[in-house]
């Protein structure tokens, strides 16, 4: 099938690339030319895994490619995609300007029954809006307008479009539903699952989705903190939980708080469609006013827990919002890396693909090529993202080039025994604190901060 990709981004790029690997003629358009030229060149905007070898094989085989016109990459198609940029409002409401932008370009060129189908995460109701407005920009157009979500996570989007949980399309007329089913079918063919809905259904779908998924999140950070106070453990205790099939074992790891283009979105979108439309969203309201605090709860940790005073040099491990990505929107670095720095500390930063992003957000770091180098002389680490590169560190080498040999590791990636054995006092989330004495780190860092002019944490939540 002809098909039409609208915004090259993380999820346009990837799904454009994974219809061309499944066969289908790919054309992929984005407003920006800048990054038309840009991929024309074989050069990718983002870092993603496999990405990069899949868009080759696919544009050397002809199967996809990028245009600068709208026109050109719109007019041949039997179904054209939107993958366009669906950001916040200041009230949490969604920005749906980028989709209708989309919408009015696309009706210019659409042929005769084709279908729109809405990639990027939208509110109940959009695609009547689409509806509407393409028909006011071309009276005579016959055309349907569908909904179909993604559900690609940033650092396994490949193998997430090719291997789906399930495969959500939205329609309220039989030739969408037909013609999207005929997309998809190399999947479902091999056992994708289908959700044939109405569009107003898919577009809840994706919503509640990732509101649920926020909530598992949310949920087992706080579930961790209690396990801190309590003497268990939260690993084995996500994995007990996880092993009710009802629970389910996925995004049961206690973190920094999520991040990331979509959730913080996604549930202050929800949220507001729930003020709006007189449906409160209450669970969902408190975990997004909790998700928040508890980034900065963690910076008060470190302040708090490592004895740190004006002046001490924090390196910071990781700054994109996950591991194997370059993408550090909501990132928690992005909060926590200012709250040190705002207390007094002077904060060093290593990530493996996400410093060139990062850049653009922090002002007046150090900016390492190797984490050893962000953590020489460090007073303290705090690892925030679960980069494997991390969870392999060299444990002797790191407390070699410390200075006062305090780690925050707030993805617990590391082993507790492994890093006490290498003297190093280690605090991580919801796991009995070791010490290198093997004893309790509490009385530890107290006295190692006794001595010093400590700085003050900000107020605990
Ligand atoms: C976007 C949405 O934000 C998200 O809600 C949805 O689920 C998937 O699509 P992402 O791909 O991460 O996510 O967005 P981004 O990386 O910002 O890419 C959007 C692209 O659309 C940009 O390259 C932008 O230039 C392009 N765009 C925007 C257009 O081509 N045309 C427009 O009119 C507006
Ligand atoms: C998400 C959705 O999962 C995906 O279906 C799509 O809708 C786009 O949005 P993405 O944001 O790329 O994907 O990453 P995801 O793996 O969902 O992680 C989101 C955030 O939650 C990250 O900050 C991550 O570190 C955090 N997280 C995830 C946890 O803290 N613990 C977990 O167990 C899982």
């Amino acid at each position: 099938m002809q098909i039409a990709m609208i915004g090259a981004g993380y999820v346009g790029l990837t799904t454009a690339t994974c219809f061309a690997e499944i066969g289908h003629e790919v054309a992929c358009h984005d407003a920006d030319s800048e990054r038309i030229r840009q991929l024309e060149t074989g050069e990718l905007p983002i870092y993603e895994p496999r990405l990069e070898e899949a868009m080759r094989r696919v544009v050397a085989s002809g199967k996809l490619r990028f245009s600068r016109s709208g026109a050109d990459c719109v007019s041949g198609a039997d179904v054209v995609f939107l993958a366009v940029g669906t950001p916040a409002m200041r009230d949490g409401g969604i920005d749906l300007s980028q989709v209708e932008a989309a919408a009015r370009l696309v009706s210019r060129w659409l042929k005769p029954g084709a279908v729109v189908a809405i990639k990027s995460t939208v509110v109940a109701g959009t695609c009547r809006r689409v509806r509407e407005i393409m028909a006011e920009e071309r009276q005579s157009l016959d055309f349907s307008v569908a909904a179909n979500p993604e559900f690609l996570r940033e650092g396994s989007a490949i193998e997430d479009f090719l291997c789906p949980d399930r495969i959500v399309i939205g329609c309220d007329d039989r030739r969408s539903a037909s013609l999207l089913s005929e997309v998809y079918r190399p999947l479902t063919e091999r056992g994708a699952p289908k959700v044939l809905s109405s569009t107003p259904n898919a577009e809840l779908i994706k919503y509640a989705a990732n509101a649920f998924l926020a909530l598992k999140i949310g949920f087992i950070n706080e579930v961790a903190d209690l396990c801190a106070q309590t003497g268990a453990d939260v690993g084995p205790v996500a994995e007990g939980i996880g092993l009710d099939r009802r629970i389910g074992p996925s995004f049961l790891r206690p973190g920094p708080g999520y991040g990331g283009s979509c959730f913080p979105k996604d549930t202050c979108a929800f949220a507001a469609t729930g003020r709006d439309r007189g449906a409160r969203q209450f669970l969902i309201e408190t975990l997004i006013e909790r998700n928040e605090k508890r980034k900065a709860a963690l910076a008060g940790r470190v302040i708090a827990q490592g004895g740190l005073r004006k002046g001490s040099v924090v390196a910071v491990l990781g700054l994109a919002f996950k591991a194997n990505t370059d993408d550090v929107r909501e990132s928690a670095a992005l909060t926590i890396a200012p709250i040190l720095q705002k207390a007094g500390l002077r904060v060093r930063a290593h990530d493996p693909k996400a410093m060139t992003n990062a850049r653009q957000w922090l002002r007046d770091v150090e900016w390492a090529d190797t984490a050893y180098e962000a953590a020489h002389g460090a007073d303290a680490v705090v690892v925030l993202t679960e980069w494997e590169e991390y969870k392999n560190i060299d444990l002797g080498r790191l407390a070699c080039t410390m200075s006062q040999r305090v780690v925050f590791d707030y993805r617990n990636l590391l082993d507790p025994r492994a890093v006490a054995a290498h003297g190093l006092i280690y605090f991580s989330l919801g796991r009995p604190p070791v010490s290198p004495a093997g004893k309790s780190t509490r009385g530890r860092v107290s006295a190692l901060a006794g001595t010093r002019r400590r700085v003050a944490a900000p107020a605990r939540d």
